[in-house]
This record gives C-alpha cells, sequence and structure tokens, in this order.
C-alpha cells in the first residue's frame, strides 16, 4: 500500500491525475472536458464539462448494484422513542416520491430550496429530493431563530420552503411551522410553497397561503428520475457566519464534492461500503451535509440519525447506546459532546453496560480539541481518538490523520499532517512563510482541492475579499496557528470575530449589531471567552449612552432576550460588562484581538497605536471580576 508522503506529494504535483484517478469511483453521464480548469484564478472549477447527478451516485445506484435490501439509514430517536431502519431500495423510493412531488409544484434545476428540519430521515430525503432534481438546497439549522431565517430567505430567494411541524430539543418541544411563518413575514423574497412535514407530536396549522402537507402529496406524486447535472452546477448553498451579521451564502458544486467525499471516507475515515458510520451532529451544518447524508451515501455506508444529545436524553451513556446497538464503526462529533458526557460521567460508568467490540475510531472536530478532553476519550474508549480540521467552506478535512492511508502517532493538541490534495503554510502578516514551530496564519495554496468551496452565492466579491485578497494565491482560512518540525498542524483558533460555540460558529459582529441596538448602549463589542463546556461563548463588553441609567442584570437579560430571538438559543449570550470606553487605536477602530487575547487568559502586549491605554486595563480588571486569568507582558 503507497504511504501517505507518496499520496500526498502526487495530489500536490499532479492533482489533475490525482483526482481524475479518484473521480473513476463516481458515475459520471458524461466525463469532464478538463480535470480542473485554472482560467479564472482564484475560481478554479473540477470536473468542468462532466455530468452526473449526486442523489444517483448516493443512492440509485446502490441499488442497481444489488444493495437495495442494506440498511441506508439508521433513524435513532431517544426523545420520540424510535429506531427505525430505512434500506436503500425504500430511500430511493421515497426520495423520487418526494422529487416528484417537488416538480409537481414546480420546482426545476437551477431553482433554490431551503430545507428547515430537524434530524429525522425526511431531512436527508429533502436534501436528496432536491439534488435528484438539479435543484439547489440551502439547509437551515433549527436552531437559528426567524431572523436568520429570513436572511437567509431573502438571499438564497427560494421557490419552497420544506420544513417538519416541530422538533423535541432535550426535554423541549418545539414548533417550527410559527418559525418559518415570521421568517417569511419578515422577509422582502416571497417562497411560493411551504411543505409541512406532520409529525406525530405536533401538527402544524396549515392555514397560510402555500401551505401543503407533505405526506399527501407525496402519497400521489410521480416518482421522478435523476437530472443530469454539469459536475460544475451547483449542488447546495450553505450559509456559514462571517464577521458581519450577513452570513457566508457557500456554494458547493456537484462533481468535485460527490468526488472528494467518496475519495474521503476510505482514507480518512478507513470506512469500507456496508459500514455503519455515526456523525453525531445536525444536518444543518457542514459536519451534517457532508457526514450525515453525502459522504457515507455516495460510499454506501449506513448513516446514523441520531435525534438527541449526548446527555439527558436519557443519560451520559446515550452515545455507547447508540454504537453497540448499531455496531457503529466510527463516530465523529465535536469534543463539546464528550466535555459534555465527562461532566455528567466523569468515570465512564455508563459504558459499561455496552459492547463497543465492533466500535474503531473516535473522529472529532468542529472546534479545537483540548487534550484533556483527548486523553480522557482515549482512556475511555480504548480506540484511536482522531482530531481533524476543517471548515464549512471546505466540507472535508484540512488537516487528519489519514486512518485509511497510514496511521501516524497523535501528538495531543494537534490534528496531525494536511490532507491529501491541500497544501497548508503558515505565513505571517506581510505574507512570508513562517519556520516550523513559529505561530502565524494558516493559508491553503490555491487551487484548494475538489470539494471545497466553488464560490459564495451571489457574491463574486465577497469571496475575493474573505478569503483570496490578503494573501495572493492562497485561500485565507481564518484560523492561527503552527506546523512543527515533522509536519504536525496545530490549529489554534480563529484570528478573526468568528467564535465556536459547542462547535457552533457564530459570528461575534453579528451579536453587536444585535447588542449595539439596544436603546441604552452607546456601542460595544462582543468577544469570545473560554468555557469549560462549549469552548466559547460570547461575552459582551458595553459602553452606555450618557445620561443611560442602567442596571447591568437587567442590561444583561435584555440583552441576551434580544440575542436570542434575534439569531437563536445556540448563540448562549448570557454575559454583559459594562465598561466606560472600549479601547480603540488612534483612528478609532476597536482592538477586539487585544480583548480577545486578554479573555484568552493569552499575554498580550499593549498596542502601539492604543489611544488611551488606561482603557485596556479596565477591561483586564472587569474580566477579573468575572474570573478570567489575565497576564500582560
Ligand atoms: N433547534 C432548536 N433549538 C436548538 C437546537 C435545534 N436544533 N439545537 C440547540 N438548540 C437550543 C438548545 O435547546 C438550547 O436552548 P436553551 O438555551 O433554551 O436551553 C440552546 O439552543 C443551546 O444549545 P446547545 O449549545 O446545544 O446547548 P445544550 O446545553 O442544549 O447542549 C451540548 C450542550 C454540548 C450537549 C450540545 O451542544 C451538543 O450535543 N453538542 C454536540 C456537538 C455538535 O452537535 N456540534 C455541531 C457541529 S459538529
Ligand atoms: P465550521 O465552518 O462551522 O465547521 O467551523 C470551522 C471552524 O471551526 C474552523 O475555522 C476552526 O476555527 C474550528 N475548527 C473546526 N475543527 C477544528 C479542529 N479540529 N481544531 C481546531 N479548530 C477547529
Amino acid at each position: 500500500m503507497e504511504k501517505y508522503q507518496e499520496v500526498f506529494d502526487k495530489s500536490l504535483n499532479n492533482p489533475e491525475d490525482f483526482w481524475a484517478e479518484a473521480a473513476e469511483s463516481i458515475s459520471w453521464y458524461k466525463k469532464w472536458d478538463v480535470v480542473l480548469d485554472s482560467s479564472d484564478p482564484p475560481f478554479y472549477r473540477w470536473f468542468r464539462g462532466g455530468e452526473l447527478n449526486t442523489c444517483y451516485n448516493a443512492v440509485d445506484r446502490h441499488v442497481e448494484n444489488g444493495h437495495g435490501d442494506r440498511t441506508a439509514i439508521i433513524y435513532d430517536s431517544p426523545v420520540t422513542d424510535t429506531v427505525r431502519k430505512m434500506s436503500w431500495a425504500e430511500l430511493r423510493d421515497q426520495v423520487a416520491q418526494l422529487a416528484g412531488a417537488l416538480k409537481q409544484q414546480g420546482a426545476e434545476k437551477g431553482d433554490t430550496i431551503i430545507v428547515y428540519m430537524p434530524m429525522i430521515p425526511e431531512a436527508l430525503v429533502a436534501m436528496l429530493a432536491c439534488a435528484r432534481l438539479g435543484v439547489i438546497h440551502s439547509v437551515v439549522f433549527g436552531g437559528f431563530a426567524a431572523d436568520e431565517l429570513a436572511i437567509r430567505i431573502d438571499h438564497a430567494q427560494p421557490k419552497m420552503i420544506l420544513c417538519a411541524s416541530g422538533a423535541i430539543e432535550g426535554k423541549k418541544k418545539l414548533a417550527y411551522k410559527p418559525l418559518v411563518e415570521a421568517a417569511i413575514e419578515q422577509s422582502e423574497h416571497k417562497p411560493e410553497k411551504t411543505i409541512v412535514f406532520q409529525r406525530d407530536f405536533l401538527q402544524a396549522d396549515l392555514g397560510q397561503p402555500g401551505d401543503l402537507n407533505w405526506q399527501e402529496l407525496v402519497k400521489d406524486a410521480e416518482p421522478a428520475d435523476c437530472v443530469p447535472v454539469a459536475a460544475t452546477d451547483p449542488l447546495y448553498i450553505l450559509y456559514t457566519s462571517g464577521t458581519t451579521g450577513m452570513p457566508k451564502g457557500v456554494l458547493r458544486d456537484n462533481g468535485g464534492h460527490a468526488v472528494a467525499l467518496h475519495w474521503s471516507m476510505k482514507n480518512i475515515y478507513n470506512m469500507e461500503p456496508g459500514d455503519v458510520y455515526w456523525a453525531a451532529s445536525d444536518v444543518g451544518w457542514v459536519v451534517g451535509h457532508s457526514y450525515i447524508v453525502y459522504g457515507p451515501l455516495l460510499y454506501g455506508c449506513t448513516t446514523v440519525v441520531y435525534e438527541g444529545k449526548p446527555v439527558g436524553t436519557p443519560d451520559a451513556g446515550a452515545f455507547w447506546r447508540v454504537i453497540a446497538e448499531h455496531k457503529v464503526k466510527a463516530l465523529f462529533t465535536a469534543p463539546t459532546a464528550f466535555r459534555a458526557i465527562k461532566k455528567e460521567d466523569p468515570e465512564g460508568l455508563h459504558l459499561k453496560k455496552y459492547d463497543l467490540s465492533e466500535y474503531k475510531t473516535l473522529f472529532l472536530a468542529g472546534e479545537r480539541l483540548d487534550p484533556d478532553t483527548y486523553h480522557w476519550a482515549k482512556e475511555l474508549l480504548g480506540v484511536p481518538v482522531i482530531d481533524h480540521w476543517w471548515q464549512t467552506e471546505t466540507a472535508w478535512a484540512i488537516v487528519a490523520n489519514p486512518m485509511g492511508i497510514e496511521q501516524f502517532p497523535v501528538k495531543p493538541g494537534s490534528a496531525t499532517k494536511s490532507v491529501v490534495g491541500y497544501d497548508v503554510k503558515i505565513l505571517d502578516s506581510e505574507g512570508n512563510e513562517l519556520e516550523p514551530g513559529e505561530e502565524g496564519n494558516i493559508v491553503i495554496k490555491l487551487p484548494l482541492p475538489p470539494g471545497t468551496l466553488a464560490t459564495l452565492w451571489r457574491n463574486k466579491e465577497r469571496f475575493i475579499s474573505s478569503y483570496m485578497s490578503r494573501y495572493p494565491g492562497y485561500y485565507e482560512t481564518g484560523d492561527g496557528g503552527y506546523i512543527d518540525k515533522d509536519g504536525y498542524v496545530f490549529v489554534m483558533g480563529r484570528i478573526d470575530d468568528v467564535i465556536n460555540i459547542a462547535g457552533h460558529r457564530l459570528s461575534t459582529g453579528a451579536m453587536e449589531e444585535i447588542v449595539a441596538s439596544h436603546s441604552q448602549v452607546a456601542e460595544c463589542s462582543v468577544i469570545g471567552i473560554e468555557d469549560s463546556l462549549k469552548g466559547q461563548k460570547p461575552l459582551g463588553l458595553v459602553v452606555l449612552k450618557a445620561g443611560a441609567d442602567c442596571e447591568v442584570d437587567k442590561l444583561n437579560k435584555e440583552l441576551s432576550l434580544m440575542v436570542r430571538n434575534s439569531i437563536g438559543p445556540i448563540a448562549c449570550y448570557r454575559e454583559t460588562v459594562i465598561v466606560a470606553r472600549l479601547p480603540k487605536t488612534r483612528s478609532g477602530k476597536i482592538l477586539r484581538g487585544t480583548m480577545r487575547a486578554i479573555a484568552a487568559g493569552k499575554e498580550y502586549r499593549m498596542p502601539s497605536t492604543i489611544d488611551d491605554p488606561s482603557c485596556l486595563e479596565e477591561i483586564a480588571m472587569a474580566l477579573k471580576i468575572i474570573g478570567y486569568p489575565v497576564e500582560q507582558s
């Protein structure tokens, strides 16, 4: 078998041959004219001229290859007390039937559809039905509030919305339809139809114009066939947090995505077709898109759709039960889930009740894997614990331990080596490449491999300004870190205003816009501070308007509610500090980076451009009072 270095070198020295070979695993209606179209950098396009259908590759071809009876989806929902298995043949029929219903309602290739659904198999059916028709889906995570949904409706301009009547979140029953109605009410763009999957525990009122009942629609629909699309046609738009209130619509194509995800299942995750793969995330995040839906299904693995939490549904043994009951070979989740389990069951007593003999590897991503959580998980489970680093933008890992090629010894704190196809470098602020061990900005030399973002939906300029302009010829990841002398990459955290709360990527800029709109607030800054369970949480530093008479507890409650109602409960905004001034440069720029360093307990240097140094001391003091360690160099 080829070793990592050989495969890696091949992928960078001759990417076209490398990915053309990988693309042979996908069924094409028409092969590509060029493997990599580099004619319009930085807009590189993979498999230009090729035609395929992602749904065909993920569903129909397994049935045609004789695997119709195999299990495609295991739906495990402790919150509704349900375990249900769906074969590939059943999945194909359901997807074709829903695609037929969507077609009947006017959906066609190139349209967009928003999917706002919890973790039920119908969410996957919805995504695949869109892919079947060449319709571009945009899934919005259920934890986002109506305002955030409205922003996405206006930007994606969906012809329809597919939603469920509701979800169960832990012990709470949540109605989704009123949120969808509120979002449509707010948005300028009005989708023509809202198709609602009615759940047993909560029936939505379908009284609005354009409301349709999913189950009834599907019953009489004529099944639809797969529609050939260009490799470079969009498969989906997934909005992710940038540094402002306007999220970025990451655009994923069909061809490169199918090739890369198929390749990753063996080479990164060491899976075989027929194995059971479980990504304990949500279809609303990129992890869900890539590794609940497309990756496992493209490769012929059974995917687990888990509607529950790591703790409380019903206990901290939930993950072990699912692994044992469904013979899961690889589990992929965020470190925060393990911190939650550890908090409730530090001795791992629940594990003793289950037989995990089929379980081979734990994969973690979404936030930095702290060494404590790494060691705890490793000792408890006795299987390799593999950290890997990636982003919504890339759809698959940039840095990982390539378990299907060569397993490297783990260095806690590092996600191991650059993944095949990614030329990862560390640059200083002037664009000079740094020496091993020196910390700087993590970038990837262009072209990015297949599967990574083609552009930002309806915003080519932002694609360039966000990722491509600071270091021409490179993609700027927004993360900082270093590579050691053995080539291990250490990702230390974001260098911009994006934070990770329980593995959920959110924008402090978006929160600032909301906090700043409070009638008593003159100006504010929201920064991420460390949290032992969720990794990070937001903290608002607020300057009151002159003459404002506002008590901090009351203000904090009001701001928390405003952020919750606007962004959603997942923002977890619960802490506000009132300060006299915010630290600024002489030109008036708020020194967010320095405040972030203070809050992270890192050493910070007094910036030479600071207008009033006493300001930072005041903030450091305020943070100390609420329990954050502060060091100044
Ligand atoms: N729909 C509606 N509300 C949701 C939601 C959804 N899909 N997901 C979360 N929320 C709500 C929660 O109910 C909670 O509301 P509350 O403030 O009223 O209690 C709030 O958003 C915060 O949710 P969360 O951050 O998930 O916190 P939690 O305390 O409920 O659970 C963990 C903490 C660690 C157990 C949980 O975050 C988890 O399982 N994380 C796993 C990692 C993961 O899935 N990462 C995603 C990317 S890989
Ligand atoms: P998202 O786009 O939601 O997947 O979030 C991507 C961001 O999460 C990255 O830019 C990192 O800041 C962080 N992240 C994801 N995985 C890791 C990891 N393994 N180690 C450190 N940070 C990570």
